[in-house]
């Protein structure tokens, strides 16, 4: 089969598409023919050596494709699958643990399965799971309009929050569609000084922003983050608290959040469709740090 195996780290020319053998399911796993894949900043943090793993590797967590064979109860050859990829996303196969993968829906493509994945898990665990969001509660996006943001926006609103995005001017109209009463304009305006009295504040952001957004916080409040270590000496002060979420797989919300997006209440935003072998064009994209949405792959075959 074809994969992007990365070798040594490095930019984004690190990236190889090249043939390489095909990996075997184990007990409870499925091969799955990939259909879609999605690249999540985790992979271009791999490349570059920020995050660490094992080289060789196979990158890409999130696929959405078709049960080859399995060797798990409940999954069976042909059933369209998505959710977490065991052995590497960016391949023309990859093998799944059952759970960490979940049924696609008819209604929804193989392309938007493969957005959902570590994004709207990550959105769903930070706002629910981590920051305990209640209906009629506010809550403060930062980063709005990107991979995790904008499944958090649309899930916060579903659940009856009032909720507030953060992004630069061009994502404005993008984000107030997607259902946010507000938006604050970072490049324009301090978002600590246009905002306050939140519940809860989820930053996808990192960086500087992190702690910037403490001062939102009502007392009680709690700030999610998942891009720095968590404010806590910050968040104690205004009696608020701070916490840092690693998502983790659950085959249980994977299925809720794709039935969101089969039923409409939920969109997947796909920024571009990319074959895997322009994989270095989207790491380009979204090492930028501005994509709208979800960068797809598709393998050739
Ligand atoms: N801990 C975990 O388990 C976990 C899980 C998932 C993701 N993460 C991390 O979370 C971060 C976000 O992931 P992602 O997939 O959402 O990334 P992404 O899709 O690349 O996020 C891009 C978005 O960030 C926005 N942005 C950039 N700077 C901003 C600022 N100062 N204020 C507000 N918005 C800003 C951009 O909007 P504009 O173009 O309008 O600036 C863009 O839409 C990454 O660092 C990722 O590694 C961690």
């Amino acid at each position: 089969m074809q994969a992007v195996v990365v070798h040594e780290t490095g930019g984004p020319e690190v990236l190889v598409l090249e043939e390489a053998d095909r990996p075997e399911p184990g007990d409870g796993e499925v091969l799955v023919k990939v259909r879609a894949a999605s690249v999540n900043p985790i992979d271009w943090k791999y490349r570059r050596g920020i995050a660490q793993r094992e080289l060789p590797a196979v990158l890409g967590n999130d696929i959405s494709g078709t049960i080859e064979s399995s060797r798990a109860e409940g999954f069976a050859e042909g059933d369209d699958v998505f959710g977490w990829a065991a052995s590497g996303g960016y391949a023309d196969f990859a093998t799944a643990s059952a759970d960490t993968i979940a049924r696609k829906p008819d209604g929804v493509t193989h392309e938007q399965a493969a957005g959902i994945p570590v994004a709207g898990l990550t959105a769903w665990q930070a706002l629910f799971d981590r920051g305990g969001l209640d209906a009629g509660q506010t809550a403060l996006i930062a980063g709005a309009a990107g991979g995790v943001g904008h499944f958090a926006v649309q899930l916060a609103k579903h659940a009856g929050a009032r909720v507030i995005g953060t992004g630069s001017s061009r994502n404005r109209e993008f984000v107030l569609e997607l259902g946010a009463d507000e938006y604050v304009d970072y490049t324009q305006q301090d978002v600590a000084e246009a905002v306050s009295e939140v519940d809860l504040a989820f930053d996808t952001v990192g960086g500087d922003t992190t702690q910037s957004l403490v001062p939102t916080l009502r007392e009680g409040g709690v700030i999610v983050t998942i891009a720095n270590a968590p404010p806590e000496d910050a968040a104690r002060e205004r009696g608020a608290r701070a916490e840092l979420l690693v998502t983790s797989p659950s085959s249980d919300q994977l299925a809720r959040v794709a039935e969101l997006v089969g039923s409409g209440e939920v969109r997947v935003e796909i920024a571009e469709v990319l074959p895997l072998t322009e994989v270095r064009r989207a790491h380009e994209l979204n090492e930028s740090g501005h994509t709208r949405g979800k960068i797809i792959l598709t393998p050739a075959i």
